[in-house]
């Protein structure tokens, strides 16, 4: 077992070391079979075993209504900017997109490719550092968009916005995806890359209401319409079959930390700790809004730049990862997903005292 070190990246982050170890013994011979995950064919037996298990373990875990399909798709989160718009939108409509942070902005901008759109609310004066307490609808949007965690801002709903009656509500939960219990019937539909909290990069977990399948203009190339891949349970073509796999494996860690709530609690314990320790009075001070705060990605500084940077390099020295913040925000971001062990969260308050008392 190689030294692993506490890994704070915002994605491609940490993953849980047992769906590792067992991805790493599948990789030269899936089970007995002789041929490793990578090699199956897509449309063999052992694979498509593993696709349909992955599919049941994710229904089960989100609670997952029949008219809802799950899918598997490639192209990342940032696909489905285009995807959602192109499926969805058209000239002479209006979607409303909320706007709280650099991800949600870049989901505009390829909505405005399609049609118009109309800034429900935005926290760009703020640098983005809050969530928008309420939202103004254009007259008759054709979908409602937000982004439930901002990965770069440190800001998370906290919970779904209250979209007019029969607007689908469409969420990119990229960085909180499955890390407390979602109520699937608010969403017309889900997206998610998988780097954060469900495995490795390169598939796209979506999770569509039926009725939008069908929405989708038929001229669109096969490949950017979601009912290739609802009509083919995601083997039209050739799927991104090892993430997929991983990603399994994942719900099945999920399972076993008890579920969504299971996770959920546990993610409140972590994040929770850091941001009492911010909230103290010391030399860290947090930069999302108390109301606001994310519990997948923690954002903090000093202040005072250099000292940051100092910090960080410190910590790195202590094997503490991956803590530098995003240039937009600058100080530190600890990202916090599910698979982030919590005695790393200790590890990072020692060294975040140590620093302090060192620094007084
Ligand atoms: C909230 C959010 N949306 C979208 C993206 C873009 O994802 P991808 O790189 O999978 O396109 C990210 C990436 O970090 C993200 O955090």
């Amino acid at each position: 077992m190689p030294n692993r070190i506490y890994n704070f990246s915002a994605g491609p982050a940490v993953l849980p070391v047992e769906v590792l170890a067992e991805a790493r013994d599948n990789l030269l011979s899936l089970g007995d079979t002789g041929i490793g995950i990578m090699e199956h064919s897509h449309r063999g037996k052992a694979y498509m075993a593993l696709h349909e298990e992955a599919e049941a373990l994710c229904r089960e875990l989100a609670g997952i209504p029949s008219n809802y399909h799950v899918l598997f798709l490639q192209g990342g989160a940032s696909l489905q900017f285009s995807m959602v718009p192109m499926n969805l939108l058209k000239s002479g409509l209006t979607a409303d997109y909320l706007i709280t942070g650099a991800w949600s902005q870049k989901a505009a901008i390829e909505a405005r490719r399609c049609g118009t759109v109309h800034v429900a609310c935005t926290s760009e004066d703020r640098n983005f550092c809050y969530i928008p307490k309420g939202c103004t609808w254009s007259a008759a949007p054709a979908y409602a968009h937000f982004t439930s965690n901002n990965t770069i801002f440190g800001t998370q709903f906290a919970k779904a916005p209250d979209a007019p009656a029969n607007v689908p509500l469409i969420c990119d939960a990229s960085s909180d995806i499955f890390s407390r219990p979602l109520e699937i019937s608010k969403y017309a539909l889900i997206y998610a890359g998988a780097q954060k909290n469900l495995g490795p990069s390169g598939v796209t977990l979506v999770i569509i209401r039926d009725d939008l399948v069908e929405r989708g203009p038929k001229e669109l190339a096969t490949m950017l319409q979601y009912r290739t891949y609802a009509e083919d349970h995601s083997l039209y073509n050739t799927p991104p079959t090892f993430g997929i796999y991983v990603m399994g494996l994942i719900f099945k860690w999920i399972k076993k930390q008890g579920g969504l709530a299971g996770v959920e609690r546990a993610n409140r314990d972590k994040a929770g700790k850091l941001y009492r320790h911010l909230d103290s009075g010391g030399l860290f001070r947090p930069t999302a809004d108390a109301d606001s705060r994310s519990m997948m990605n923690v954002t903090f500084v000093t202040g005072d730049a250099s000292l940051d940077e100092k910090f960080v390099g410190v910590a790195k020295k202590a094997g503490l990862d991956g803590l530098k913040g995003h240039r937009s925000v600058g100080g530190m971001r600890a990202s916090l997903y599910n698979a982030f062990p919590p005695a790393g969260v200790d590890a990072l308050l020692e060294a975040m005292r140590d620093f302090e008392a060192k620094s007084a």
